[in-house]
């Protein structure tokens, strides 16, 4: 059975254990999420959901916890976005894009304050945090865009309606969250629900089969 208890710990202590969980998985190679099929349906989902190029200039697009960067580097070619990868971690490996362009930064998210973004991409990591974080975290995010702006959230996906916590031996969480919960929580932080997508992850985990959910919303004009 998942189990359920949080642990008592402070932002700043919780973000160190990320951190270490992570390294020690991306050291080991064991980050079985890079530059897989799934990604790459989250990119075309990020792709669909994106807002008109600007009048002058590059779409400004911010990767939270952009891991090797993969995806940061697809974004930044395919939209030709001026994109920005933010990563606990300097684990960024992907090489440069054909088009657009990327630079990476070394940070937590809640510190990061460029803002007047057109896209903020968060896949997989508001999972990750603290629930206690989770209002901030969503808030933070519509912030960071400028009006007309999107932000797309995947998460995984709860195969049973419950928000189950399932934390890691090393203290990291690992949040399935219904679709309810995060559309509240994104609505709540000012933003207006516009496209979903499921996505199959073809593993099953404790007898479910597990699924990403890709959710996008947009910030009011003016
Ligand atoms: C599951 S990985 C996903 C990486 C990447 N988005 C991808 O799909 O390949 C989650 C990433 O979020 C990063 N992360 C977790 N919490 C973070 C935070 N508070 N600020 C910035 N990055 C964070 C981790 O270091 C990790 O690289």
């Amino acid at each position: 059975m998942p189990r359920t208890a949080e642990p008592a710990v402070g932002y700043t202590a919780y973000r160190r254990v990320v951190a270490d969980s992570f390294g020690t998985w991306y050291g080991r190679r064991r980050d079985s999420w890079t530059g897989t099929d799934t990604n790459e349906a989250v990119t075309r989902f990020v792709c669909a959901e994106a807002p008109a190029p600007r009048a002058e200039g590059r779409r400004r697009i911010l990767d939270v916890g952009c891991g090797r960067g993969r995806q940061t580097t697809a974004l930044a070619e395919r939209l030709d976005a001026d994109t920005t990868g933010l990563d606990l971690l300097d684990v960024w490996d992907a090489p440069p894009p054909t088009r657009g362009q990327v630079r990476f930064r070394q940070g937590d998210f809640l510190d990061f304050t460029d803002d007047n973004l057109d896209i903020v991409v968060d896949n997989g990591c508001l999972h990750h945090q603290r629930r206690a974080d989770w209002p901030a975290w969503a808030a933070h995010g519509a912030r960071l865009l400028r009006p007309g702006g999107v932000l797309a959230v995947s998460v995984f996906l709860s195969p049973d309606g419950a928000i189950s916590e399932l934390p890691l031996d090393d203290g990291r969480l690992n949040w399935w969250l219904p679709e309810e919960t995060v559309t509240d929580l994104y609505t709540r932080a000012g933003l207006t629900a516009t496209g979903r997508q499921v996505i199959d992850r073809d593993f099953q985990y404790q007898g479910h089969w597990l699924s990403y959910l890709a959710l996008s919303f947009r910030k009011a004009e003016g």
